[in-house]
């Protein structure tokens, strides 16, 4: 055979455009694109669905330590076969840097967590939380040039927050090492105030937690995060956005020409601050993360910020606890006030499906602008371009057949997660993948996950493309014209 594998008819979308072809594959690469390629020893008929890129999910947390007696639920194995069964081939969870730990250790120790467990290609993006001179002189530069080339700051959250002059600080070792900073923009004063009126009150319902960080304190944040960036001149990306104030802010400096990128989540088209609860319901513990769910106004704004390409990258943050589990949202009873409570919430696998069902199906965003913000963007936004998010000859033969004639309704029941719960239960959606492939490999075949025992491979990222330098003023020279 010529090639180890061929899908016949595929109706492929790339986030440039759409075309039909047969897609042929050999050593885990897409090696053809054409109609009527040579034969195969496997061939799929895709019969006309849709072929897209495999999903590149740039913001996941699997098995990091939680202060106090909390765990996550997923660890290296639940959480890729869960991002598998959704049609996300490649995931970039972060390596944690506790306090007065070394970033170099960080990285080891995840190094080890992971092992050979991850059935999807996976790098490591870090979390900075002590951004002392030896960190910002020696062990960031070194690991930036090794393939960790973007991290993850914090605004808020005591144990995690970096002062401004921190931020700035790190900010600046970002540009001169060519890595990508992504931003958590809540202002931890106003929240810590507020929860303390709100405590006081007696009011500590998971509704309160949505009160704790009003829109308020995200758009402060961000817009602090914007000068920082414009004062040291490097591009930075706002991760979770959540809606219409942080929004404007962005656009704002878009406009001014920063390179400001910024990530949604599908939280903040799916979920509302109904789903946080009436006064005495807990079980909307399900649905607190950070920043919190905002209204129905708020998720048309989402909308309209992915229609406007306002928003690069479509993300699933999500960020495991279980819900009746005595280490997960549970962790301080069954009534926990909200300030104690696990911020966070599964969706590696429902991210792709509900994007594709309620944007693309319904007629929100076009396919190219799908695969764009659920894959091509996210490669590029961390160096892994072409290699993944791509359906180019060379590229990984990284590719989700999907299933568009069938209605499904979201169970917890049905996914491959170790959560016991997903906050889009009872949601319908109209496109699932039918197949996933990663390098040529089948991890999920119409309803059954079927990928070899730890089939990913943990990649090194390249230099993000916002980073990469302006190619300096060599005005475009032409042959001066010849007078007599
Ligand atoms: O509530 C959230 N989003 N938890 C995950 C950690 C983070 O800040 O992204
Ligand atoms: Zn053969
Ligand atoms: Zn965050
Ligand atoms: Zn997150």
């Amino acid at each position: 055979h010529h090639f180890d594998l061929v899908i016949r008819n595929a109706h492929c979308a790339t986030g440039a455009d759409t075309f039909m072809a047969d897609i042929g594959v050999r050593d885990g690469i897409i090696s053809a694109l054409g109609q009527g390629l040579a034969s195969g020893a496997q061939e799929i008929d895709a019969k006309g669905a849709w072929v897209t890129p495999g999903g590149v999910d740039g913001h996941c947390h699997l098995a990091e330590p939680i202060k106090g007696d909390v765990e996550m639920a997923d660890d290296f194995l639940s959480g890729p076969r869960s991002a598998a069964c959704g049609g996300t081939t490649t995931i970039i969870p972060f390596a944690v840097q506790q306090r007065g730990q070394s970033l170099r250790e960080a990285v080891e120790q995840y190094h080890q967590r992971a092992g050979q467990q991850s059935c999807v290609d996976y790098a490591f993006h870090m979390i900075l939380t002590d951004a002392n001179q030896q960190v910002l002189n020696e062990e960031l530069p070194a690991l930036i040039e090794q393939g960790y080339t973007s991290f993850k700051i914090y605004m808020t959250y005591e144990d995690m927050m970096l002062s401004d002059r921190e931020i700035i600080n790190t900010l600046a070792v970002a540009r001169e090492h060519g890595a990508l900073v992504m931003v958590h923009a809540e202002n931890f004063d106003c929240i810590a105030w507020l929860t303390e009126r709100l405590l006081a009150a007696g009011h500590t319902a998971p509704k309160y937690h949505a009160q704790s960080r009003p829109m308020l304190v995200e758009r402060e944040a961000t817009h602090r995060a914007i000068s920082f960036a414009e004062l040291v001149d490097v591009p930075i990306l706002i991760v979770h956005v959540s809606g219409k104030e942080a929004i404007e802010q962005i656009q704002w400096a878009q406009n001014k020409g920063l390179k400001i990128y910024a990530e949604t989540c599908p939280q903040y088209l799916f979920l509302s601050t109904d789903d946080l609860g009436g006064e005495d319901d807990y079980e909307a513990t399900k649905c607190i993360c950070s920043p919190p769910p905002r209204d129905p106004q708020n998720q048309a704004y989402v909308w309209d910020g992915l229609q406007a390409d306002t928003f690069s990258i479509f993300s699933s943050d999500h960020a495991p606890f279980s819900y009746a589990d005595p280490k997960g949202k549970q962790a301080f009873g069954d009534k926990p006030s909200f300030d104690k409570v696990a911020n966070g919430i599964p969706g590696l696998e429902t991210r792709l499906p509900l994007l594709f069902s309620h944007g693309v199906m319904s007629g929100k965003i076009s396919i190219e602008q799908f695969v764009q913000i659920t894959s091509t963007n996210v490669a590029k936004m961390y160096g892994l371009y072409p290699r993944k998010g791509s359906l180019s000859i060379g590229a990984d033969a990284d590719f989700i057949i999907w299933d568009t004639e069938t209605q499904r309704t979201i169970r917890n029941a049905n996914l491959h997660h170790a959560v016991d719960y997903t906050p889009y239960e009872g949601i319908t959606v109209n496109a699932w993948p039918a197949m996933t492939f990663s390098r040529g490999t089948l991890l999920w075949n119409q309803g059954e996950f079927v990928a070899p025992q730890g089939h990913g491979q943990f990649l090194k990222c390249g230099m993000p493309q916002p980073a990469k330098p302006k190619v300096h003023s060599q005005p475009f020279k032409r042959q001066e014209a010849q007078h007599g």
